[in-house]
């Protein structure tokens, strides 16, 4: 059924958020340290640093975050008092598995995701949970490898069934990994990390983190189609997804060669996607591991489980799009990042070098429905900026004008494209810490968090202007914007 807009009567407007960037309290009630709570804070083109286990003196912004552990009552309250149906958020494997080689999962953990979940839902709200955003226990980086190590899938599938079986009747919404494809630019060492937990520190080549992230991965897409099926016996009801980042390349030009490196890239940042909602490998992906000796290590009993696990619905991120150039230093249309990206001369960018474009969340929208013959989920979109407290409040219409234009853009795709769409969580619904730099000031809320990127503050919570706006835009089902 749907409404005045053309949305579903129970369109599942709603916020996004991750536990690594806004729990805090890093180290209470038996959690483990995560991959996001080695990492310092990093600014716009000054990389976080990632530091061999926690070392004194640094400042590592997700140890405190917004201490959302301790105020989410409060938090989840202002998000009623938006009107959302939804909140997307992730569990932190380190509560549930400090290091994630345990027997027994920690109780308290478990406990800490039942009382927020009630009270999500003692408003409505339904929580659209992640099961690895970012946040993989570091002791199964140092231990194991991270996800070069086929044992970690044992470990994963392990902590999947105890939160599916433990919220089966409290979520609904599930999707497995966050952002899978990130990993793509291998040679970004906070792409890696976070995918995948392969920590670099030997000066490894480019080859071999490559070929390290494509065995990873195939033991990601394993663990991913394993919970899948795992979490359907458990509840027939669940929907599961999977979450790509989501991220359309342009050629520069209409010469050939640009069209050709822009389809090539396509290939290499969505074959993950292709796996978890086709079930098999793409042909092109098949041919480049064969030509170049990569992903040895796949089994016909692998095949069978990514048959098998495909997802119910496609989750995605929309931040922006990439334009890609040739050129003759790369003759064979590789696509790792931002070696082959220009600058596109038809689009404004933010303060961080984004893009803006919101005509390409309608065309991302197209691709994905035209590949996967799946309902979409928009799970992430939002626009980064610095934000400045004025007397009498704050006054983010730019963040207003581009969910506006995106959320237009989402609209026409359902009505004009037929897209069939589950809902709309904007990112960063309060105020958090950037995964990019660990940045406080890269803000994206509705919610104003008082904390700078040194770590002061009083961490008081107050409303912008944009609060209201999609206050309306949920009120109106997406009418009136
Ligand atoms: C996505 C992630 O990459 O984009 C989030 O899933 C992240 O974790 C968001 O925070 C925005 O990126 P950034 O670097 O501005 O925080």
């Amino acid at each position: 059924e749907t409404t005045k807009s053309g949305l579903r009567k129970d369109f599942l407007w709603g916020g996004a958020v991750a536990a690594n960037q806004l729990e805090g309290a890093w180290n209470v009630d038996g959690k483990g340290v995560s991959v996001s709570d080695i990492m310092t804070a990093g600014a716009y083109q000054k990389p976080r640093e990632i530091t061999d286990g926690i070392i004194a003196g640094k400042n590592y912004p997700n140890h405190e975050a917004i201490d959302f552990y301790h105020q989410y009552k409060g938090d989840i309250k202002l998000f009623a008092e938006m009107g959302f149906k939804c909140f997307r958020t992730s569990i932190a494997w380190t509560r549930i598995f400090p290091n994630g080689d345990e027997k027994e999962p920690n109780e308290a953990g478990l406990k800490f995701y039942d009382d927020m979940f009630d009270e999500c839902l003692k408003y409505g709200i339904e929580p659209v949970i992640t099961l690895s955003h970012f946040e993989m226990p570091y002791h199964l980086v140092e231990e194991y490898g991270g996800w070069r190590n086929r044992k970690v899938i044992d470990f994963f599938v392990k902590f999947a069934t105890v939160c599916f079986k433990r919220y089966k009747n409290k979520v609904k919404y599930w999707m497995t990994f966050n952002e899978i494809n990130n990993q793509t630019t291998y040679t970004n060492d906070f792409s890696i990390a976070t995918d995948s937990g392969l920590i670099f520190r030997n000066n490894e080549s480019e080859a071999e983190r490559e070929a390290l992230m494509y065995q990873a991965s195939h033991y990601e897409v394993v663990a991913s189609a394993l919970a899948v099926k795992i979490g359907h016996k458990i509840n027939p009801d669940f929907e599961i997804g999977n979450m790509v980042n989501f991220t359309p390349v342009y050629p520069a030009s209409s010469d050939p060669r640009d069209i050709l490196l822009a389809e090539k890239a396509m290939q290499r940042r969505y074959w993950w996607s292709d796996v978890q909602a086709l079930g098999e490998y793409p042909v092109g992906m098949e041919a480049y591991f064969k030509n170049h000796d990569l992903r040895p290590d796949i089994t016909e009993e692998d095949r069978v489980v990514l048959r098998e696990g495909t997802v119910d619905y496609v989750g995605f991120s929309y931040y922006n799009s990439m334009t890609v150039k040739y050129s003759d230093d790369n003759p064979e249309f590789k696509f790792v990042g931002d070696r082959e990206t220009v600058k596109n001369p038809n689009l404004k960018y933010n303060d961080w070098g984004w893009p803006v474009d919101p005509i390409g969340l309608r065309y991302s929208m197209n691709w994905l429905t035209e590949h996967y013959h799946k309902p979409l989920m928009i799970v992430e979109n939002g626009f980064g900026a610095y934000d400045k407290v004025e007397s009498d409040g704050i006054h983010d219409d730019y963040r207003v004008d581009y969910l506006r234009a995106h959320v237009k853009q989402m609209i026409t795709a359902v009505n004009e494209d037929g897209v069939d769409l589950l809902g709309y969580t904007p990112w960063g619904c309060i105020d958090l810490v950037s995964a990019g730099t660990g940045q406080m000031s890269k803000r994206y809320g509705f919610i104003y968090v008082d904390k700078d990127d040194e770590g002061n503050g009083t961490l008081e919570r107050s409303k912008k202007d944009s609060f209201y706006w999609y206050q309306k835009v949920i009120r109106s089902n997406g009418s009136e914007l």
